[in-house]
C-alpha cells in the first residue's frame, strides 16, 4: 500500500504515511507540565510516520483546557524531553503542535485574565470546560497591533524551547477557532488596519509566525495546520477557498515542510472542497485529515491528491494503527467519554492486535 510507503517531508524521512493527528488528551499537570503517562501514550504510537504532538501552549494564560501540556517552562521542556525520548526510542518521529488559544482562553483557567483575541467577539456555540463546570465562554479583549509582535515572539521563544525538547520540528496551530485562525477568518476578525480587512491583512499574523518558526527550525522542519471549513468554536469564514489558496501559497513561497489541512467541519455546518486549492498552491507535502479510512487514505494519495493522512480518532485507539492497516485487522472503538479525563483508563490502555 502506498500509505505505508516511505515519505520525505522536508528534513524528515517517514516510514510510512500513516501520521497521528494532534490530539489534546489533557494528561499534563495542573502546571501543563507533560507526565510519564504521555511519554508512554506517544511512544504506543511511535510507528506512525509522523506523531503530531497536541497542541501545546506557547505561554502562560495561554491555556484553554485543564491539564493541557504548556512549553514556556523548564519542567515541560523537561518534561516534553521523556515524550521525545521515548518517541525516538522506538525508533518514530514527533514534532510539536504550537498553540495560542485566543478567545478560548477562559478567564476562570488563567487566573482571572480576559482572552485576547483579534475582535471582542466571544465564543457562543459551546461553553468552555472549566475546573467549575461548563461556563459561558467569556468576551474577549481586542488586541492592539502594537501588542502582535509580542505574541509573534511568543511562538519564536515556544519554537526555540521544542527544539531544546528533542522535537524533530513544529507545527504551527492554525485551526479550530484558537488565536491564529481567529484573526485569518472573517467572522471572528472585524479589525481595521493591518491585520484586518484583506485576506492579506488577516494572515499577516499566521505567516509572521511562521517566518519566526522558520528562523529557529528552517522551513524544512516546519509545518502548518488549518481548518478553513470548520465551524467548531463559532468560526466562519466567507471564503473559505480564497484563505486556503493564500495561505497554501505562502507556505509554498517559503518552503514549508508541510501542510496539513482539515478537510471539512467537525460540526457539519459547513462544506467546501478545500483540499483541491491546497493542492494546487502548495508544492510541498500535503497532509489531510478528517474522517479518513485506510482504503479511502490510499485510494486519494494513488490518485495524487494528497501525500498522508493523518489519523485522529482511530490512532487514538489502535496505538499500532500502521501494523492493523497493513494487516487489513478490525479497529478498537475510541472510548469518547475518556478522551479528556485523568490517567491511563482509554488513553494507555487500548490493546494492540494480537
Ligand atoms: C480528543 C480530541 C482532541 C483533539 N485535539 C486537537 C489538538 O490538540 N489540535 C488539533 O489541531 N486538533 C485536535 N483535534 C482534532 C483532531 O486532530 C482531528 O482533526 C479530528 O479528530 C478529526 O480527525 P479523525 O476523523 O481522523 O479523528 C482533536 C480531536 C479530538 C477528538
Amino acid at each position: 500500500m502506498q500509505l505505508l510507503s516511505p515519505l520525505t517531508v522536508g528534513a524528515l524521512q517517514l516510514q510510512n504515511r500513516v501520521l497521528l493527528a494532534p490530539l489534546t488528551r489533557c494528561r499534563a499537570t495542573t502546571d501543563h507540565v507533560p507526565t510519564p503517562l504521555m511519554a508512554e501514550y506517544y511512544a504506543q504510537r511511535a510507528s506512525g510516520g509522523l506523531v503530531i504532538a497536541e497542541a501545546t501552549a506557547i505561554s502562560e494564560g495561554a491555556s484553554a483546557f485543564y491539564t493541557e501540556p504548556g512549553i514556556y517552562s523548564e519542567a515541560q521542556i523537561a518534561g516534553w524531553k521523556q515524550v521525545t525520548d521515548a518517541v525516538h526510542a522506538k525508533g518514530g518521529l514527533i514534532v510539536l503542535q504550537l498553540w495560542h488559544g485566543g478567545r478560548a482562553c477562559h478567564s476562570d483557567l488563567n487566573g482571572g485574565a480576559i482572552p485576547i483575541a483579534p475582535s471582542a467577539i466571544g465564543i457562543t456555540n459551546d461553553k468552555a470546560h472549566t475546573p467549575k463546570g461548563s461556563v459561558p465562554y467569556d468576551v474577549p479583549r481586542e488586541l492592539r497591533d502594537d501588542e502582535l509582535p509580542g505574541i509573534v515572539d511568543l511562538f519564536k521563544k515556544a519554537a526555540e524551547n521544542a527544539k531544546l525538547a528533542g522535537f524533530d520540528g513544529v507545527e504551527v496551530h492554525g485551526a479550530n477557532g484558537y488565536l491564529l485562525d481567529e484573526f485569518l477568518r472573517d467572522g471572528a476578525n472585524k479589525r481595521s488596519g493591518p491585520y484586518g480587512g484583506s485576506i492579506e491583512n488577516r494572515a499577516s499574523l499566521m505567516v509572521e509566525v511562521i517566518d519566526a518558526v522558520i528562523s529557529v527550525w528552517g522551513a524544512d522542519r516546519v509545518g502548518l495546520r488549518i481548518s478553513p471549513l470548520n465551524s467548531y468554536n463559532s468560526m466562519i469564514d466567507s471564503d473559505p477557498v480564497a484563505i486556503t489558496t493564500y495561505i497554501a501559497e505562502q507556505c509554498s513561497a517559503r518552503g514549508l515542510a508541510y501542510l496539513h489541512m482539515m478537510r471539512a467541519d467537525f460540526l457539519g455546518e459547513q462544506s467546501g472542497d478545500v483540499m483541491t486549492p491546497a493542492r494546487a498552491a502548495f508544492k510541498g507535502t500535503l497532509i489531510a485529515n478528517m474522517g479518513y479510512t485506510a482504503d479511502e487514505a490510499e485510494a486519494a494519495i494513488a490518485d495524487g491528491k494528497l501525500d498522508a493522512v493523518a489519523f485522529g480518532t482511530s490512532f487514538l485507539a489502535n496505538p499500532d494503527l500502521p501494523a492493523r492497516i497493513a494487516a487489513k485487522a478490525e479497529l478498537n472503538v475510541p472510548n469518547a467519554a475518556k478522551f479528556y479525563s485523568p490517567g491511563p483508563e482509554g488513553y494507555t490502555d487500548y490493546p494492540t492486535m494480537v
